[in-house]
């Protein structure tokens, strides 16, 4: 359909699963095992409840905020989905561009299908981009990635911390891997299992053995970068990702790809602020500002309004982006983003919230939320 017909982010997913290739949906579209997790991420939000406030001057609405010091022009990055030209032959630089226009963060993925430098060569000028991380088994390969992307201007690494191994994802798992991807080979070296699917063949190169103690040499090798735990599960680990001085950490399960029956982040979100305020990590004016993100199923402005209300500064939207890529290119990604915007505008209106800062603990109902 024409994209004026497209009315939410809902809709990309629809159109791209008739249009895409068969390669390229299963891979985007895929979760682990029975997809469980992948799911209960986006329902988990049908269990939060706003509580709306009235008669609050909600002529303007600025739904801009700002992430890890960042301007952005809505709480809302672009998070790291591999292979983007299995969806777009422009791959990821689609991404780049739509991104500018809206004036928020795209997090370049290592495992892009364009060159990690053709991300930063589609950058305007001051447009802010940050970097997915997997750490490789050769670590002089990591430090020499690390290296480069603070020399580009890359102003935060995000780290990767729920695959040590690939999830089991069966759609992908069944069609072959037939080398779509090219740019991102060099990450990894020759290590490639070729007969296992997208997920399988480009991943062989992450570093099972990556622990906490692992972590000072990626923060001294940052170089003024942040660092930020991606893909942190629980309150414990949060507590330990800011008691080992990282700046914050993304709350995700890897859009449900990983670990089946993984929790939703919204749902633990609520424990881990808890968890942080109790240890002096959050609203701290001794300590610079720790922050927390999620990620994983969220598809409208409301889903957002819920994640910032519960204290995350940021949420991360991965599929519904490639999805609106592959089907209609950069003004699929553009129109996606518009759309969040447009229901921002009015959802904060209709909340009573005329700013981000307005957007407080007090307006969600999390009693039927069953927080694990
Ligand atoms: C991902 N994700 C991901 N994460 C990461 O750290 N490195 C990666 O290479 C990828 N690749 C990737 C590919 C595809 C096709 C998907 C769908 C996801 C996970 C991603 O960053 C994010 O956690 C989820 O996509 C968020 O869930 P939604 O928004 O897709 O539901």
């Amino acid at each position: 359909p024409p994209l004026e017909e497209i009315l939410s982010l809902h809709d990309f997913e629809a159109v791209a699963r008739r249009t895409m290739s068969r390669r390229g949906w299963n891979y985007y579209s895929s979760g682990a095992d029975d997809e469980i997790t992948m799911r209960e991420n986006h329902n988990a939000y049908h269990r939060v409840w706003f509580r709306p406030r009235i008669l609050r001057n909600v002529g303007t609405v600025d739904y801009s905020t700002s992430i890890l010091g960042f301007k952005s022009s809505m709480p809302v990055y672009i998070t790291a989905t591999a292979l983007g030209k299995l969806g777009h032959p422009e791959g990821e630089v689609t991404l780049t561009r739509a991104a500018a226009k809206h004036n928020i963060i795209q997090m370049i993925p290592t495992l892009a299908s364009c060159s990690f430098d053709e991300m930063v060569d589609a950058a305007v000028p001051g447009q802010v981009q940050f970097m997915q991380l997997y750490v490789n088994s050769d670590r002089s390969r990591t430090q020499k990635i690390i290296k480069h992307a603070a020399e580009r201007g890359v102003k935060a690494l995000f780290i990767t911390v729920d695959a040590p191994q690939l999830g089991r994802r069966e759609k992908d798992m069944r069609t072959k891997f037939e080398g779509a991807a090219s740019a991102q080979q060099s990450q990894g070296g020759d290590n490639f299992k070729r007969d296992q699917g997208a997920a399988r063949a480009i991943s062989s190169f992450i570093d099972p053995s990556l622990n906490w103690s692992d972590l000072k040499e990626l923060m001294d090798a940052a170089q003024g970068m942040k660092i930020i735990l991606k893909g942190v599960q629980c309150w414990e680990d949060a507590v330990m990702a800011a008691e080992a001085g990282v700046d914050g950490v993304v709350l995700s399960n890897h859009g449900g790809r990983q670990l089946d029956f993984a929790p939703s982040p919204i749902a633990i979100l609520p424990s881990v602020v808890s968890a942080l305020t109790a240890r002096g990590f959050m609203n701290n004016p001794l300590r610079p500002r720790f922050e927390i993100f999620v990620d994983g199923g969220v598809r409208r402005a409301t889903d957002v309004l819920k994640a910032v209300a519960l204290g995350a500064t940021a949420v991360g939207i991965g599929r519904p982006m490639i999805y609106s890529m592959s089907t209609y290119g950069e003004e699929g990604v553009s129109k996606a983003l518009q759309i969040l915007k447009d229901e921002f505008e009015m959802n904060m209106r209709l909340l009573g919230a005329p700013t981000m800062a307005d957007v407080v603990p007090s307006m969600v109902d999390i009693s039927g939320l069953n927080a694990p």
